[in-house]
């Protein structure tokens, strides 16, 4: 049995979010391989021996006969079965829940139930400044970090004159939401932030302005600015004055075999955007041209993308030898005008919308649409097939 945890709401056509497209093909998937899945609030797996969930299928039926796609119910005998639990409960921006924190380490520690991935390792990813840490220890190159409130309005306004850019963005972020860049001009600062696909352009003229501003859209967006960190940006160049990173996806589908890489695209900003998140208006193209957009030399772009493929690999190698195997991770890679490449953040959740964009990518060929599209098909079997593997190693639990 796959429990997806997840949040969701009761009786909506799409009753877990965003993510209920692909959750659907995770059923797909399971279905195919013979093995039970629903979606779980965390809570009732801690608190019900026959947990209440979403499933979904084309068998199910109401009373008037009707197909129904997705139905809320109980499942009796949940735990004579081996459970081996998919998290894809995201936190909150403006702060980790700690009761479903806890009620995921309960799973796992006390329940003795495998996750696809730690929920250590989850946690860590998550917090971008636990990540930051994280990435140190390990030696993975990523922007130094420190929090907001380390600064005076003083010294923040120094940094930017002395590093000329900075980035701001919340710890708990994710897809783009507030993410600052400063710039210094001449005796001034430009800010720039993303917010629900605007791009707002302000100017400081001095520091207790720009402190100002940042209070305001923290204010304007629920994020406390203690929970703000700080980091140089990294100098990339710019395809038209777009901002661009690579998404590469590493995951495993057993635990004998080696993690591989199992999907790569590029993501470009909006002109003059801060961040290429699809959310905030982002554009994927096939990374492979990304690349021959930056490099001349054909050569140049494909040893880069050697680079990248290696350098996800080692990264999630190394992320292993802490906290054990993992499953799949989307890493977000940056490189910069010295061709030094960065890891700007790991998901532990990613999504697979960007493969999917891709497998209707407006400019491409048949068979690259098709690959793609092949792409995608795999990167959702490889955790149903992973999660198999996991359910056969842990026995099942008997209280
Ligand atoms: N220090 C940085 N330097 C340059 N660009 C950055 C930096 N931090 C973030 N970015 C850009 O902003 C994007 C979003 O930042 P990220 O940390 O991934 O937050 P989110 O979780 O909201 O996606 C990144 O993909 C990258 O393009
Ligand atoms: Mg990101």
């Amino acid at each position: 049995m796959i429990a997806i945890l997840a949040d969701f709401n009761e009786g909506k056509v799409k009753p877990i979010g965003k993510q209920t497209s692909l959750i659907k093909s995770f059923f797909q998937a399971a279905e195919d391989l013979n093995i039970n899945i629903g979606v779980f609030h965390p809570e009732e797996l801690v608190n019900s021996k026959t947990p209440q969930g979403y499933f979904w299928g084309t068998d199910i039926q109401n009373l008037n006969g009707d197909i129904q796609n997705w139905r809320l119910t109980r499942r009796p005998g949940f735990f004579d079965d081996h459970v081996v639990i998919y998290d894809r409960f995201y936190s909150s921006i403006s702060g980790f829940k700690k009761s479903i924190q806890q009620q995921k380490h309960f799973l796992e520690q006390t329940k003795s139930l495998p996750f696809l991935n730690p929920v250590n390792l989850s946690e860590a990813l998550t917090d971008k400044k636990h990540f930051a840490q994280t990435m140190k220890k390990l030696n993975i190159r990523t922007p130094e970090t420190t929090t907001l409130t380390t600064y005076s309005a003083d010294e923040l306004w120094n940094f930017v004159m002395n590093h000329n850019s900075l980035i701001l963005k919340p710890r708990l972020g994710r897809m783009g939401k507030c993410v600052f860049r400063l710039n210094s001009f001449r005796k001034s600062v430009t800010i720039s932030v993303t917010i629900s696909i605007n791009n707002k352009i302000l100017i400081a003229d001095n520091k207790w302005n720009l402190w100002g501003i940042i209070r305001f859209f923290c204010r304007q967006h629920g994020i406390k600015p203690e929970l703000l960190i700080v980091q140089k940006t990294i100098d990339t160049c710019l395809i038209d004055n777009r901002t661009f990173d690579f998404r590469i996806l590493v995951q495993r589908s057993s635990g004998d075999k080696k993690p591989g890489i199992t999907g790569e695209v590029a993501r470009v900003s909006r002109p003059a955007f801060v961040v290429p998140n699809i959310d905030q208006g982002g554009v994927v193209i096939p990374l492979d041209h990304c690349l021959s957009l930056i490099y001349k030399s054909f050569d140049d772009a494909q040893k880069m993308c050697q680079k990248l493929h290696q350098y996800a690999l080692f990264a999630y190698n190394r992320l292993e030898t802490i906290y054990g195997r993992i499953g799949e991770i989307g890493i977000d890679l940056l490189v910069d005008k010295k061709n030094k490449i960065w890891v700007v953040e790991m998901n532990s959740k990613p999504g697979r919308i960007a493969f999917e964009r891709l497998a209707s990518g407006f400019g491409l060929s048949y068979s690259q649409k098709r690959d793609f599209a092949e792409q995608r098909k795999i990167s959702i079997l490889n955790p149903v097939k992973y999660c198999q593997w996991l359910a056969k190693h842990n026995k099942p639990i008997c209280d």
